[in-house]
Parts: C-alpha cells; sequence; structure tokens
C-alpha cells in the first residue's frame, strides 16, 4: 500500500469512524458529502450528528433526514448523486441558489419518499432527468427559473398525487407529452392543478388528448412559447379552470366555440398568436375579469355585445384585433372596469363615456382608431388616449388626450412609515416601516395573471403584507414587518413587486431565519385571494449573515464612520501583524528546523500527533490530475511563479480545477505541506478560494482548488470596503486565533490540542502571566515584552464562544495599537521596514490566490512554518 492510498484511507476512515450521534450514518454521509461540493453551507454544519446538533435546514424524524432546505442560502456547487442517500427525505427546497448550477442528477429518482422538489431560481442546466417520474409521493414540482434544456419528460405524468408542476422560464423544447399506449404523458395528471410552462421553447400543436373533463386544473399557463396549429376544444372540458395564458405564440385557426362553457375562468390570454375567424363569443363566462385578445387576425366585426354585459370585467385589452364601429357607452358603466385598450383598430364616430361611467376607471387606450368627436366629460379623472384619431388633427391636437403615451405609466407605491419616522441609514441598511435600520431580505413577487389591472389601488398592497406577515408569523420566524415597492409590469404583463423582509430583535438575519422565511415564500405557504392569480417568488442573494451589531437603532452616520474605519483597519491590521511578527522573529532564537517526516504520523498505524484533520478535502492520485489536466498541457496553464504552476483542471462531471503544482526544489517541507492542507480544508470563506484536495504521490505536491475565473486580493479587498465584511465576527474569531499562534508558535491544532481551549484553560489559573509561561513561544518569553497580557486577553476576546461578545475588528485594531505604544514600538512609523523585513511585497499580495507563493488569506498570518 503506497502512502497515498493509507492517506485516503484514513480520511475516510476520520469520516465514518466517528460516532453520528442520532443521525442515521448513511445520512450523515450524504451530507457530508453535500457539505463538501458546496461553498457556502450553513454555520453550524460541522460535528457528526446532523440531528442531534440541529443542523441548519435540517430536519428529522427519528435519526433520519427527512427535509433539506436552504434556499437563498448562496450555495455555490452542484447537486451531487449523494442526495440519494438521503432516502427518507420529503421535502428538498435549494431555491435562489443560482450558484446551484450543473445538471440535475438522474440519482433523485431514488427520492422515493419526496414530497417537494422546490429548485426555483437556481442555475441547473441540461435535460428534466427521466427517473423524476419515480418520485411517487411528490406533490410540488418547482423547477422554473432555471436553465433547464431538452424535453418535458413523459415520465411525469407518472406523478399521480402532483398538485404544482412549474417548469416556467427554463429553455425546454420539443412538444407536449401525452400518452400513448404504454409511455407516459401529461394528459395523466388528474390531480394536478398547476400547469405552469411559460416562457420556454416548446413547439408544435398542444396534442387534444392532453386535456379531458376528467382533470382537475386551475391554471393553464403556456404564454411565451413556440407553440402553434390550432388550440385544442378539448381545453374546454376542463370546467375547473379559472386562469388561462396561450399569449404570444403562433396559434391559428379559430377560438373553439366551446370556450364559452369554461364558466370559471377568470383570466383569458390569447392575445399576440395568429388566429383568425369569427370574433370569439365568451358570453358565459360569466366571471371574466381580465381578457387580452390583442394582436390577432380576427374577422372584421363590431365591438361584440357581450363584452358590454360582462359585469366582473376589470380589464379589457384589444388592441389591434380588427373591431369596427363605435364604442358602446354602456361599456364605461360595467362596475369593475379599471382598464379599456382598444388601440390600433378602426372604432369610429363619436366616443360617448356617458353619463354614468364608473369611478373604478383608470385609462382608456384608443390610440390609432377612428374617433372623429370626443366630448370630454366635465371633471372625469379617467387618463384618456387618443392620439392617431381623427378628432386629435388640427386643432384639437391641443388636447390632453391627444398627448402621447402616459410617460409613467406605473403608480409608485412604497409601503408607508407605520407611525414614526424614517431613520437615515447607512449604506445597505434600510429602514423599516417600524423605522428601524436593518438589512431585509429581498426579492421580487411575480404575478403571473392577476385579475385586476389598477396596480395603484394600495388595497393590494395592504392584503399582500398581511397575508405574508401572518404566515411568517405562525411560522415563527424573526419578521418584524414587510414592505412593498416598485410596482411594474412587464411585456408578459406579469405584475411585479419588489418585497422586502426585515428581522426583529437583530438588525440582520441569520441562516436559519433566511431558511424559513425564503421557504415560505418558495413554497408558497400563504394565502392570497385568487384574483391575485399565479405567482411566484424570486429571491436576492443575501450577504448580512454575520452583520456584527446587534443594535437596531444605529443611526445612519456612526454607520458611515464605523464602516469606513473598518475598511480602512483591513490594511492596518495587516501591517500591525507584520509589525508584531517581525517583533517576535526579533525575539526568536534560531533554532533548528526539524526535519522529521511528517506522513509517518499519517500512516494508520501511528495514533499519536499528525493526524490529518481534513475537512471535505479529497486526496488526489498523480494519475488523476495528469489526466484531468491533459497530462499538465501547456494549453492549461493559467499561472506560474517561484513555486511552481498552476493548471486549469476539470473534472469528469465538468467541475473546474484550479491546480497548484510545485515544482522541484520549490517543495515545501511535508510538514508544511502538510499543515497547509490542514487548514486550507477547514477554511471555508467567501474571500478564500476553497480547497477541494491535494496530490502526494509520485514525489509530488499539489494543491488543487475550486476555479475562480478572475479574482485577486485586490479585488477581495475591495468585495471588503463594500461589503464592511472585516466586522464579521467569524473574521474576528479566525484572527483572534491568528493571533494565538503568534505567542505560542503552536499550529492552531497541535498534538491533538486546539489552541484556544489550550490557553483558556490555563487562563483559569491567577497565576503571573495566567501560566501561560509553559505554553507560550519562548522566543517571546525572554525578557517578557511589556503588553503581552493585554495581548493575550484580546486574543482571547477575539475567540469568545458568541460572537456577540467578540470585539469589533475595528476595536481589535485598536488594541493592537495600544500593544505595540506598552511594548515600544510605534505601529505606524516603521512599518515599512518591517514589511520589508519580511518580503511582503504588495504587488506580490495583488496577483490571483492561485499564484501566491503561500495561501493568499494567511499569507503573513501562518508564517511560522518557514522560521
Ligand atoms: C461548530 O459550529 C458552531 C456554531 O456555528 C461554532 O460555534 C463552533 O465553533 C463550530 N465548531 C467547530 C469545531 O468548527
Ligand atoms: C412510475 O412509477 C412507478 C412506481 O414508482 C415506477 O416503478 C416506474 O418506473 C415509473 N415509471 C416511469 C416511466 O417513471
Ligand atoms: C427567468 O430565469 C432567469 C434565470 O434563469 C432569471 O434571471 C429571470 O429573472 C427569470 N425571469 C422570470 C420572469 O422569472
Ligand atoms: C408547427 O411548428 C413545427 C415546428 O416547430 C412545424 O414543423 C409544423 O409544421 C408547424 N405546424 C403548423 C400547423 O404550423
Ligand atoms: C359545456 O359544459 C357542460 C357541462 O358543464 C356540458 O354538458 C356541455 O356539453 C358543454 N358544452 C360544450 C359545447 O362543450
Ligand atoms: C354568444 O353566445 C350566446 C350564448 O352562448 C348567444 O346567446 C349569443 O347570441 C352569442 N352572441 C353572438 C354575437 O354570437
Ligand atoms: C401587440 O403587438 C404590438 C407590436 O408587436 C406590441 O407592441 C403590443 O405590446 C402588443 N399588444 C399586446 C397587448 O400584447
Ligand atoms: C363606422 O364604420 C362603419 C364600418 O366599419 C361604417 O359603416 C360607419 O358608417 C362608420 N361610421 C362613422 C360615423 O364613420
Ligand atoms: C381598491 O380595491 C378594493 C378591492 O378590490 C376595492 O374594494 C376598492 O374599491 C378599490 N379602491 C379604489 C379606489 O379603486
Ligand atoms: C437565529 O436567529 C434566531 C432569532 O432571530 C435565534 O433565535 C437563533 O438562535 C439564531 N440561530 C443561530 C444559530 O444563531
Ligand atoms: C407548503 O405550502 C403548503 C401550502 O401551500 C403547506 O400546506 C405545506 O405545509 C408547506 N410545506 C412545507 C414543507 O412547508
Amino acid at each position: 500500500m503506497g502512502s497515498r492510498t493509507e492517506i485516503c484511507l484514513l480520511v475516510i476512515a476520520i469520516q465514518f469512524l466517528v460516532a453520528t450521534g442520532q443521525t442515521n450514518p448513511q445520512d450523515f454521509a450524504a451530507l457530508e458529502a453535500l457539505k463538501n461540493v458546496w461553498t457556502n453551507i450553513p454555520p453550524n454544519w460541522n460535528g457528526s450528528d446532523p440531528c442531534g446538533s440541529s443542523w441548519i435546514g435540517i430536519q428529522c424524524t427519528n435519526s433520519r433526514v427527512t427535509s433539506l432546505t436552504l434556499p437563498s442560502m448562496g450555495l455555490i456547487g452542484q447537486l451531487t448523486g449523494d442526495i440519494a442517500q438521503l432516502s427518507e427525505l420529503e421535502t428538498l427546497d435549494l431555491s435562489y441558489n443560482n450558484g446551484l448550477t450543473g445538471p440535475l442528477t438522474p440519482s433523485i429518482g431514488s427520492l422515493t419518499k419526496l414530497t417537494y422538489l422546490i429548485l426555483l431560481g437556481c442555475g441547473f442546466s441540461g435535460p428534466i432527468p427521466d427517473t423524476i417520474g419515480s418520485l411517487q409521493q411528490l406533490r410540488f414540482l418547482y423547477l422554473n427559473s432555471n436553465r433547464f434544456t431538452g424535453n418535458i419528460p413523459p415520465s411525469i405524468g407518472n406523478l399521480s398525487n402532483l398538485y404544482w408542476l412549474d417548469l416556467a422560464n427554463n429553455s425546454l423544447s420539443g412538444t407536449i407529452p401525452v400518452s400513448s399506449g404504454t409511455t407516459h404523458g401529461l394528459n395523466l395528471l388528474v390531480n394536478t392543478k398547476h400547469f405552469h410552462f411559460g416562457n420556454n421553447q416548446l413547439s408544435g400543436p398542444i396534442p387534444p388528448s392532453l386535456f379531458s373533463s376528467s382533470m382537475t386544473l386551475i391554471h393553464v399557463l403556456f404564454e411565451n412559447n413556440l407553440l402553434n396549429g390550432s388550440i385544442p376544444s378539448t381545453l374546454a372540458l376542463v370546467q375547473t379552470l379559472e386562469v388561462v395564458r396561450l399569449d404570444r405564440n403562433s396559434f391559428t385557426g379559430s377560438v373553439p366555440l366551446q370556450f364559452s362553457n369554461l364558466t370559471n375562468v377568470n383570466v383569458l390570454y390569447l392575445s399576440n398568436n395568429q388566429l383568425t375567424g369569427p370574433f370569439p363569443n365568451l358570453s358565459r363566462m360569466n366571471y371574466l375579469f381580465y381578457v387580452d385578445l390583442s394582436n390577432n387576425s380576427f374577422d372584421a366585426s363590431i365591438f361584440p355585445s357581450w363584452l358590454s354585459n360582462s359585469q366582473s370585467l376589470t380589464t379589457i385589452v384589444m388592441e389591434n384585433t380588427n373591431l369596427s364601429g363605435p364604442v358602446p357607452a354602456v361599456l364605461f358603466s360595467l362596475p369593475q372596469l379599471q382598464t379599456l385598450t382598444l388601440s390600433n383598430n378602426q372604432l369610429n364616430g363619436t366616443l360617448d363615456v356617458g353619463s354614468s361611467y364608473t369611478n373604478q376607471l383608470e385609462l382608456v387606450d384608443l390610440q390609432n382608431n377612428l374617433i372623429s368627436n370626443f366630448p370630454e366629460p366635465a371633471g372625469i379623472t379617467v387618463d384618456f388616449i387618443l392620439v392617431g384619431n381623427p378628432v386629435c388633427k388640427g386643432t384639437g391636437g391641443t388636447k390632453t388626450y391627444c398627448g402621447a403615451k402616459l410617460s409613467n405609466p406605473y403608480p409608485s407605491y412604497s409601503t408607508p412609515p407605520n407611525n414614526c419616522i424614517p431613520a437615515t441609514c447607512s449604506s445597505n441598511q434600510v429602514s423599516s416601516p417600524n423605522c428601524r435600520c436593518e438589512y431585509p431580505y429581498t426579492g421580487t413577487l411575480h404575478f403571473r395573471a392577476p385579475s385586476f389591472s389598477d396596480i395603484g389601488n394600495s388595497t393590494i398592497y395592504t392584503s399582500i403584507q398581511s397575508s405574508l406577515m401572518s404566515s411568517f408569523q405562525s411560522n415563527q420566524l424573526p419578521v418584524d414587518s414587510v414592505s412593498l415597492s416598485n410596482p411594474t409590469t412587464d411585456t408578459d404583463h406579469y405584475f411585479m413587486i419588489t418585497l422586502e423582509v426585515f428581522p426583529s430583535g437583530q438588525d440582520h438575519f441569520n441562516q436559519t431565519g433566511i431558511s424559513g422565511i425564503a421557504h415560505v415564500l418558495s413554497n408558497q405557504t400563504f394565502d392570497l385571494p385568487s384574483t391575485y392569480g399565479p405567482l411566484f417568488f424570486i429571491g436576492d442573494p443575501y450577504s448580512y449573515f454575520a452583520e456584527g451589531s446587534s443594535g437596531t437603532n444605529k443611526s445612519s452616520n456612526s454607520g458611515v464612520i464605523i464602516g469606513a474605519a473598518a475598511g480602512g483597519s483591513v490594511l492596518l491590521v495587516l501591517v500591525l501583524l507584520a509589525g508584531f511578527y517581525a517583533f517576535r522573529l526579533k525575539r526568536r532564537a534560531e533554532k533548528a528546523d526539524k526535519v522529521n517526516n511528517p506522513f509517518a504520523a499519517w500512516d494508520l498505524n501511528t495514533t499519536s500527533g499528525g493526524v490529518p484533520l481534513l475537512k471535505g478535502a479529497r486526496c488526489f492520485s498523480y494519475d488523476e490530475l495528469k489526466n484531468y489536466t491533459n497530462n499538465f498541457a501547456e494549453a492549461n496553464s493559467i499561472g506560474s511563479g517561484g513555486y511552481g504552476k498552476v493548471y486549469r483542471g476539470t473534472l469528469p462531471d465538468g467541475q473546474l480545477l484550479a491546480i497548484k503544482r510545485a515544482q522541484q526544489g520549490s517543495m515545501q517541507g511535508g510538514m508544511e505541506f502538510k499543515t497547509e492542507i490542514e487548514l486550507l480544508s477547514r477554511v471555508h470563506h467567501k474571500n478564500v478560494v476553497g480547497l477541494v484536495g491535494f496530490c502526494f504521490d509520485h514525489k509530488e505536491q499539489m494543491l488543487v482548488y475550486e476555479y475562480i475565473a478572475n479574482g485577486s486580493l485586490r479585488e477581495s479587498l475591495s468585495e471588503y470596503y463594500m461589503t464592511q465584511q472585516v466586522t464579521e465576527k467569524s473574521d474576528v474569531y479566525s484572527f483572534g486565533v491568528v493571533l494565538l499562534e503568534l505567542v505560542t508558535a503552536r499550529q492552531p491544532i497541535e498534538k491533538g490540542k486546539y489552541i484556544v481551549r489550550e490557553v483558556r484553560e490555563r487562563m483559569k489559573n491567577d497565576k503571573v502571566l495566567y501560566g501561560l509561561d509553559e505554553i507560550l513561544d519562548p522566543a517571546i518569553l525572554a525578557p517578557t515584552p511589556k503588553g503581552l497580557e493585554k495581548f493575550v486577553d484580546l486574543a482571547m476576546s477575539c475567540v469568545e464562544e458568541k460572537g456577540d461578545q467578540r470585539p469589533a475588528m475595528g476595536e481589535v485594531v485598536k488594541e493592537i495599537e495600544n500593544v505595540l505604544q506598552i511594548a515600544g514600538l510605534n505601529p505606524n512609523a516603521d512599518s515599512a521596514s518591517t514589511s520589508a523585513t519580511l518580503e511582503v511585497d504588495d504587488s506580490k499580495g495583488y496577483i490571483h490566490p492561485y499564484n501566491d507563493d503561500s495561501l493568499f488569506v494567511y499569507s503573513g498570518a501562518f508564517p511560522l512554518s518557514s522560521s
């Protein structure tokens, strides 16, 4: 057995021999595997008992993982086949992680208990696997707003319990599958209420056999595809239908006579097709609120009388539909009418609004018709648009109603403050409806077919707000308030509003909060009246998980000052650290380099020290890496330096790698290499290029990182100024560990002992220097510098268990300056020379992270191994 194999075995052994507490070992192994392929996993995903230690996003029933909900976590990576091991999983919600890319693994079909599969707003691509048809329990399938391609798998028809099927906004093509003989098809989905297929490239005719009277669909959405042929009359057999969108396709022929039989339809879109034949007679649709028949080639007709009798209509859109004759005055007295759009027709005569027009009416658009006369009623508040009619020729042209289109057709709306004066907040904070500066979770609500068009009516917003709030409250989520703003509509006539959800208790959400809130939104666990129609929410990434303060009333000014100070302090910290290190170097006695073979300790036969503490790093063979880089081809070389070269590699599943290959002569001591691997494998931070694995084989030393196309420390330092991430308490913790390493000259974990615990234990004594003399670096102790105690205190405050007990980075910087002063070192005066001593070359710090001779975040911070 070669040493490499032994190392691999050991890594595996570590992962499996650890007790898994209350969690089924298979489930633990699956989560560990996912944890290794995902970046930005929740902070408490450590230890070996996901169920017992309540990993964020995990729910268990009797030691088995039944729910994995991590929406809006900023996850990056792929959904690998490992998911299949979670064989009791009922809910999988990974929505709004647009960094989750690659194919949807066919192994998903093994999750036969799955009831909710919610992957909307991710970056998945490739075909939807056929195996999805095996998920017999599935009720909610949300795959919308991804980049799926290929056909709709006929096997979806096998999902007899399916309630909601949402495939909208992908790049699906081909025809809509229906069953024939032994194959499945969507016509079998008799329990499904929602067919959401809009915004794809589906083509061909809708097969008439898709619909039957045994179906119970309420929403059928096919808008914006490439469908053609005639609209099947069988659609009228689905008596339950409430919303039908067939617009933006290439349908031809006439609207089936049977259509009028769809008496429950509220919203009907047939616009932007090539429909011909008689103008449809929808007189029996007694609950029709919103109808859009625009841009078709119907036979010329006078204004249909049934329209004037449809008492429920809020919105009539019949642009470019070959209508002629007068506009009946009775239309304007329809009690609910909000919008009437009849532009680009041949409507003529006098526009008579009558005397009993409805006060709901907002807009009448009659552009480009043949209206010759308009006796404008006095005091009417409706917007009339008559440009392009004879009435606007000559002197009439100066009338308001002859102006061009409304410049801003959208009324502005923004949830008002709740009886308080809005706070002025620092850059990323927002004043909540309760006037506190907070970091809201944001996103956009998209309503695909609302039954109203007057989006200026504030009742719409108050009703959404109260429905969301009551759902957040009943799910015990830490939400203080919600705010809606910026209502708009797009070319698909989707009505969109920006949603901001504000935290209660703190000024930001933690991962638990976001996962719960985003899940309520992705799964639509809230009730809105059916007049809002089908909808979906797309969440923005949340970047304030680790925002420091818990103060909720900070004013803007102090926020800005703190922000600037924190940003500026990054460089200062580096300089100070360099200064302190130089100081330590000077004092450090020359010691012989222990040239022991560290990898001996990695042998399975040895139980002492040196066991590699690998977390998620995989060990690769030389041959594997040779293969992935095409024999280390020059074409794959993406950088080089004194240490050797960096190559780009590709895993068989397509994942890109950056492989740092040390050249002969620049190899580190085996010990250093081991340390580097151990450290890197424990670092999971968005500013650090993640370690995927390593190779210690064929006398080679290679580190395998995630491939990041373009990134530099300079950018990272700027991804700091912008977001003030340096105030993150997690960074403070790591920094504290670094400080402890400096004073003790120990590795964070040495001989199985964790530096933080070691120091903390000793500090319980009330001896001189806390009795730390046994573990402090002898080089520092002789003679003991002034301020050392303060320095240790500072380090320990940084590694407090609870984030809110740790100081902010700004305070840390201050204190280091203080300590250096006490020690008789002017932190600023000789920073240049100390940097020079350390050979900290600026330009080196700003190159691509893989090109750095050392680890880019740790350059200077973990220099111990080289001295
Ligand atoms: C495990 O996670 C908790 C909660 O985030 C954290 O306090 C603790 O330090 C972590 N432990 C290790 C060993 O990473
Ligand atoms: C349909 O479901 C059954 C039961 O889960 C399964 O055995 C079968 O393979 C599925 N068929 C397809 C086409 O997915
Ligand atoms: C459609 O999906 C893309 C991502 O694939 C997203 O950026 C876009 O906002 C989505 N559009 C709608 C209307 O959902
Ligand atoms: C429908 O479109 C397909 C291509 O997508 C084409 O082959 C077919 O001829 C079209 N049918 C009609 C009736 O236009
Ligand atoms: C309309 O629906 C009724 C059932 O509600 C049915 O009896 C009738 O045949 C349908 N008419 C047409 C033309 O489809
Ligand atoms: C529309 O249909 C209704 C009944 O379905 C019928 O009574 C009426 O005459 C029709 N109107 C026209 C203009 O065809
Ligand atoms: C009708 O077509 C025109 C031209 O393509 C387009 O600008 C307009 O938005 C369409 N109307 C509707 C209601 O879709
Ligand atoms: C309106 O147009 C119709 C034909 O579409 C025509 O018969 C009628 O005379 C026109 N009326 C006026 C007032 O121009
Ligand atoms: C706003 O909408 C509500 C509910 O739809 C309605 O009762 C109310 O009259 C509307 N208000 C205005 C000013 O249109
Ligand atoms: C997350 O926040 C909630 C309330 O906002 C709190 O109860 C919970 O303890 C927090 N969880 C963690 C892991 O910090
Ligand atoms: C999803 O939402 C539905 C209501 O639409 C609710 O009944 C169900 O409990 C929710 N499921 C989960 C897993 O939250």
